[in-house]
């Protein structure tokens, strides 16, 4: 049984994000004039300790890291997540095109994915159930955190979201999926507060030795 983890996070990122944009079916992930960072800050040295010896709010800060930007058509959510599968299935990067498909591939799956554990995701669905479904059918309906957990499944790979934590000025992680799949080395995305989502890589001491 999964742990409805963010059910414990604060509404607040949350807000207004995916619930809204399913029901009203804006597309607020259509950021493509947000500037986008392609590498981002790197305030550490490379030392032996960890990258990350910082905590903000309790959580773990992580300063070295690297942005993808993905393009806010709609499907950026279900773009950067195909994009991390890709990277952690030790696949190429996918272009854009590729990319496009499969998000579109995964929509389609998540979406299924919803259907068949209907009773265990029906009673955290706001509104009606098979509307909801045929909404996230659609390409230009943005996912949020349902459709990264049912992801999780679909894919069977650890999902974690991270956001930029303003008090110590690195990301934090803000909710986990699928940890039943694996703990190490999670599909990573940024999520902007605003419905948008990039990919996200973090560089680790382990990641760097256990990639190659
Ligand atoms: C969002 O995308 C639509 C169609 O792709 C476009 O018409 C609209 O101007 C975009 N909005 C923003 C804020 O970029
Ligand atoms: C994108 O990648 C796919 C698969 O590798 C390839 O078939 C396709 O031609 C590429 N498209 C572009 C525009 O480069
Ligand atoms: C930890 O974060 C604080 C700000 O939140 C910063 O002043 C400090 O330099 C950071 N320490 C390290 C080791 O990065
Ligand atoms: C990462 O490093 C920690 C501490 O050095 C170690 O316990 C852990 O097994 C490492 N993980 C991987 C995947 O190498």
């Amino acid at each position: 049984m999964s742990r409805w983890k963010w059910s414990l996070v604060p509404g607040s990122w949350m807000q207004g994000c995916a619930f809204a944009g399913l029901v009203t079916g804006l597309s607020v992930c259509n950021s493509s004039s947000e500037p986008v960072h392609a590498e981002a800050k790197e305030s550490k040295q490379d030392d032996c300790g960890s990258s990350s010896a910082n905590y903000s709010h309790g959580k773990q800060v992580y300063t070295d890291y690297s942005v993808t930007g993905i393009p806010g058509d709609g499907r950026c959510l279900f773009r950067a997540v195909a994009h991390g599968a890709c990277i952690r299935s030790g696949k190429p990067v996918p272009n854009e095109s590729l990319q496009r498909e499969l998000a579109d591939e995964l929509r389609a799956r998540v979406a299924d994915e919803f259907v068949k554990r209907r009773e265990e995701t029906e009673w955290f669905i706001e509104g009606d159930f098979d509307s909801y479904v045929s909404q996230i059918r659609k390409s230009h309906v943005w996912g949020g955190e349902p459709e990264l957990l049912m992801a999780s499944h679909v894919l069977k790979m650890p999902i974690s979201v991270y956001m930029n934590d303003k008090d110590s000025g690195g990301l934090i992680s803000i909710a986990e999926y699928g940890q039943e799949y694996g703990k190490e080395n999670p599909i990573r995305v940024l999520y902007h507060g605003f419905g948008h989502y990039d990919a996200l890589h973090i560089n680790s001491k382990n990641d760097s030795r256990s990639r190659l």
